[in-house]
């Protein structure tokens, strides 16, 4: 047999054909003279029947043989049934063994996440992994092509670097010969350089944050998305940072409606991406923080809580109880259902946990602090969809901002904060035009003016209004679909305590 092989996504073009596939078995089922195998190719996945009474002896065999995650090649006719994956379903005339594999260790029971993360290089084969990343691949996808479209060049800045962007508290230093070099934490500064060359440029490349933090929300290596764009004011920025998450959103929507359906993402908070986000002043944040509205929040949000931990306890009794009677199909369910629960549960709870230290946080602001995760959070709580925070006390900000005309105390900076709890995924502002202030700044954050010599050069030739940001791409990720954490958004995830896989 001498067929094309054809990939699974592209089965709908196929139907009544005889095709070839090759790829991994995913799941089996069999019973009496009949298999059921359901194939995997990356693409995606398909039902492929085995009949005993059709197909050579042989084949049988591999039939009977084959084990999840065994390599295998088959050849069958496509035919339309909705009630399958993807609508089509493969009725098998030959079946090969390409490579046995013995013992896989990810069985369709549930395992804890950590056993997973050590087995993220098998993970990725598994159907969450995959929708999510795919997810990724649609938002660089749309990233490249919102910003070629308006006119942007695509730029790389360096890895290696010898100035810290963003402080110097969380940089990776490393051997340069005989200097000192960074992983570079932001590619921002050439970014500028890199404006004042082409107008209007964005960066595409992985950041890097010695952060000795284990919260859900950093990564050591992180990739980030960073736009400069000349002749721009703060107000044009947040425009910008706007119509590109529309942009990435709804691309989204359109185009991995299967993935997202795999991950069961609630679309609602998604649609309200479309309206325009509410733009509030870090003043107005705080009082927001701080008021009688906020409290009344935490105060339903915790009730609301143990209302569904209740409801849950007592759905967990009803499946415990029918599960002895239970047959082996709704055994499954069952299972599957108990371990969404467990889930939950444990989010439930720790969020629970959570709550009087972030009502203490929220509550007891003080204005000139930067805002915490779960103030971030809670901020969120009063918006359908993302919002824009702009005009922070230049105390915690990075060197570069400029300062707001109108108040000295505040620099032009801004960030967007996704809804649903997940925070900052932009950061960024109008950056300072003037010399002689960056040169004090510099010296005010104990940076060496020597390693910004270059970058002060921006500032002595045609130096010009200009603003720009970073879009965290894990974060944005994350919560596109509805992930608890931030190293379920990348492929091989670094944080503090993992550099394996
Ligand atoms: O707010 P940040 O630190 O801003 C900058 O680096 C600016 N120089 C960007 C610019 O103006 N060109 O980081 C920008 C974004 C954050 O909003 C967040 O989405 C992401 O990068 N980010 C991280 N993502 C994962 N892990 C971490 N440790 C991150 N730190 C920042
Ligand atoms: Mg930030």
């Amino acid at each position: 047999m001498d067929t094309k092989s054809v990939s699974i996504e592209n089965l709908s073009k196929c139907d009544g054909q005889s095709v070839k596939l090759q790829g991994w078995l995913y799941n089996k089922r069999g019973s009496k003279g009949l298999y059921f195998l359901l194939l995997r190719d990356g693409s995606g996945l398909v039902q492929c029947v085995v009949n005993q009474s059709e197909v050579e002896e042989s084949a049988w065999r591999v039939a009977e043989e084959v084990t999840q995650e065994s390599a295998i090649r088959i050849h069958g006719t496509v035919s339309q049934d909705d009630r399958q994956h993807g609508g089509y379903e493969v009725h098998v005339s030959d079946l090969e063994m390409i490579s046995k594999s013995e013992d896989y260790p990810i069985s369709p029971k549930e395992h804890g996440v950590d056993f997973l993360m050590n087995h993220r290089h098998l993970w990725l084969r598994s159907q969450q992994p995959w929708a999510v990343l795919r997810i990724r691949n649609r938002v660089i996808m749309a990233i490249h092509g919102f910003f070629q479209s308006q006119g942007f060049v695509q730029m790389d800045a360096p890895i290696l670097t010898g100035t810290a962007v963003e402080g110097t508290s969380t940089l990776f230093e490393m051997d340069y010969f005989d200097t000192t070099a960074y992983l570079t934490q932001s590619g921002q500064l050439h970014g500028e350089a890199m404006a004042m060359a082409f107008g209007k440029i964005y960066t595409f490349g992985p950041t890097f944050r010695a952060e000795k933090s284990k919260t859900r929300r950093h990564l050591t290596e992180f990739w980030m998305i960073e736009p400069e764009m000349a002749f721009f004011d703060l107000e044009m920025n947040m425009d910008l940072a706007e119509s590109m998450l529309q942009s990435i959103v709804k691309n989204v929507m359109e185009l991995c409606e299967s993935e997202l359906a795999i991950l069961q993402r609630d679309l609602e908070p998604l649609k309200m991406v479309s309206n325009p986000f509410p733009r509030i002043t870090y003043d107005t944040a705080v009082e927001l923080l701080q008021s009688r509205e906020t409290a009344k929040m935490f105060d339903e949000r915790q009730r609301n809580l143990e209302a569904e931990l209740h409801s849950l306890d007592t759905e967990k009794e009803e499946k415990q109880k029918r599960w002895g009677q239970a047959k082996k199909g709704e055994k499954r369910r069952i299972d599957t259902r108990n371990n969404e629960i467990q889930k939950r549960t444990s989010e439930i709870d720790e969020e629970l946990r959570n709550l009087p230290s972030w009502r203490e946080s929220a509550q007891g602001f003080e204005w000139g602090s930067d805002f915490g995760g779960s103030d971030e959070t809670v901020l969120t709580w009063h918006f359908d969809g993302p919002i824009i925070v702009h005009r922070f006390p230049h105390g915690f900000k990075a060197f570069y901002m400029k300062r707001d005309p109108e108040d000295d105390r505040l620099a032009l900076g801004m960030d967007v904060l996704a809804p649903e709890g997940y925070g900052e995924i932009v950061g960024g502002g109008e950056r300072a035009t003037d010399l002689a202030f960056l040169e004090k700044q510099v010296k005010e954050h104990g940076l060496p003016p020597e390693a910004f010599r270059w970058y002060f050069d921006l500032r002595r030739y045609g130096s010009v209004p200009h603003s720009g940001y970073g879009l965290g791409l894990e974060r944005t990720v994350a919560w596109i679909c509805g992930l608890h954490h931030l190293r379920e958004a990348i492929p091989f995830a670094r944080t503090m305590d993992r550099l394996y896989p």
